[in-house]
């Protein structure tokens, strides 16, 4: 029987968290797998247990708590790395390991300085050695896309024969072309007799931009895994798009003939969550989660979405979880219940104190801004939930600058019930704001990023900044929004110091 049911393996939480820059904490992990469980991700890679006990503890949490999708940890070929995952994923209700090893002649020689027949006999014995302990094994010839048909076609059969029930193929460079991807796939699964008795799998990086068309290429030859991040984030350029190509397969389902077991409704939400712990931005002309992925600028556009939305809408936004930005949804006379309702609608349901204080919030937004979008409504109750554990609040702040004083910031801040004023000046209203906010709460952040989006469009959007700083050595992402942007600025300090401190905890 034909199988049309692609599997998605999503490595957000280790090959994306191998981004430069992208370290997410425990509890970001943890949050992320909850979603990608949610989301319908058949297998999540949830770290590299050898790596650090930090990655070990990660893995082991996600396995912990993750009850419907496979959990897996990756290892290379060595019984040290095979342990630590076996250890890592024993709480798991569906476990699978992943061993790589590189294949390609420019690894053996440079990197491995080891024979086609000692990496053979290497990938044979790990992967026999994990088949004693664990039934779900999958094996990556690193580099595979450069890796010589003949030999590679040899490893594969080894380690099916030895055990493996998934290979997969990794364009480790992003070298390859869809064509000659897909050429690959295609001559696996006409040349390893033993294919059959495991599932090829893509792995495509982008360092051509063609990790997405590359998977997809893979896909029509017979690749029935994809592995994939949220937003594409990962090593150098980053991963396949999990979005783009779990979508591409869904409107395109007349053309691939294939289904995905993915909730697509959740990716608006998966996405957010993603880039608020990793700090990296989702740009607004990303295909399927970008701000501008729906929105029709051309009035020709415009004029034909209203009078049929296919005119130059290939997909529902609705079905990806994009919220609507065309029309009011709610405004300054809107009460409780309709706030609650429209929350609801956007699969938003907050336990009652955090509803009230959403609300509280809404409020106060309503007073500032005309016109309130469910993207407004999006990033109050991302705000709130940074508030709900917090060491430091912003309670005030009054910012002055001009082109010829000093810019100065006062800023009250609630710590533990107690509220300290503080005032200070500095290159910028931003530097002033950040060294008074430091002289309450004594903790030294070394700013590394900054950046601001408008939440929605027109003047009084709500701005969002998120921010990267070094706080005692860690790596912190804070994020807030305002319709004031230096208010915006200080909540997203706070955000990241108070992370800081929980972490510490
Ligand atoms: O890109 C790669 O080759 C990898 C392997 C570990 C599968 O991430
Ligand atoms: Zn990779």
């Amino acid at each position: 029987m034909k199988n049309n049911k692609v599997l998605i393996f999503d490595t957000t939480l280790r090959d994306g968290e191998q981004a430069p820059g992208a370290t997410m904490s425990p509890a970001e992990k943890l949050e992320i797998a909850f979603s990608l469980e949610r989301l319908g991700v058949d297998i999540i890679e949830a770290g590299f247990p050898v790596s650090s006990k930090g990655d070990f503890d990660s893995v082991y949490n996600v396995a912990k708590h993750i009850k419907n999708s496979f959990v897996c940890g990756l290892a290379r070929s060595v019984t040290k790395d095979i342990d630590a995952v076996i250890e890592a994923v024993k709480p798991a209700k569906q476990k699978r390991i992943h061993i790589f090893l590189a294949t390609s002649k420019i690894h053996l020689q440079h990197k491995l300085k080891k024979s086609q027949d000692e990496i053979v006999a290497m990938a044979v014995e790990s992967v026999k050695y994990a088949r004693k302990r664990m039934d779900n094994i999958e094996f990556s010839p690193e580099d595979a896309s450069r890796t010589e048909k003949e030999f590679l076609y040899r490893i594969l059969e080894a380690v099916i024969k030895a055990g493996a029930t998934t290979v997969n193929i990794p364009d480790t460079v992003g070298y390859s072309t869809p064509q000659e991807y897909g050429a690959v796939i295609a001559g696996i699964a006409k040349n390893v007799p033993n294919i059959g008795k495991a599932v090829i799998s893509t792995h495509c990086h982008d360092d051509l931009g063609l990790a997405v068309a590359n998977s997809l290429g893979g896909v029509q030859n017979g690749a029935r895994q994809v592995e994939c991040t949220i937003n594409g984030i990962g090593e150098r350029a980053g991963n396949a798009s999990m979005e783009e190509i779990v979508m591409a397969i869904k409107t395109r389902s007349d053309f691939y003939g294939l289904s995905t077991n993915i909730k697509t409704k959740e990716f608006y939400r998966i996405s957010r969550m993603v880039s608020k712990a990793t700090g990296f931005i989702v740009p607004p002309n990303k295909a399927i989660i970008g701000a501008n992925a729906f929105r029709h600028e051309s009035g020709i556009h415009q004029d034909g979405i209203l009078k049929e939305r296919r005119t130059y809408e290939i997909m529902n936004p609705e079905d990806v979880g994009v919220p609507s930005h065309e029309g009011l949804v709610l405004g300054k006379h809107s009460g409780r219940h309709a706030f609650k309702d429209r929350l609801k609608g956007l699969g938003i349901e907050l336990p009652e104190v955090d509803l009230d204080r959403a609300f509280a919030r809404f409020k106060d937004l309503a007073d500032k801004k005309k016109e309130i979008y469910d993207e407004d409504l999006v990033a109050i109750v991302e705000d709130q939930g940074h508030m709900a554990h917090m060491a430091y609040a912003l309670v005030d702040l009054i910012s002055t600058s001009g082109t010829n004083i000093a810019p100065e910031v006062v800023v009250t801040i609630d710590h533990k019930g107690k509220k300290q004023t503080k005032k200070s000046t500095g290159d910028g209203p931003v530097d002033a704001c950040y060294k008074a906010i430091e002289s309450v709460t004594q903790l030294k952040a070394n700013l590394l990023d900054y950046s601001i989006k408008a939440v929605t469009q027109g003047k009084d959007a709500l701005g969002e900044v998120t921010i990267k700083v070094a706080i005692e050595g860690e790596t912190v992402i804070g994020r807030g929004a305002s319709t004031d942007i230096i208010e915006a600025s200080a909540k997203a300090y706070i955000n990241a110091i108070n992370k800081f401190v929980a972490q510490k905890k």
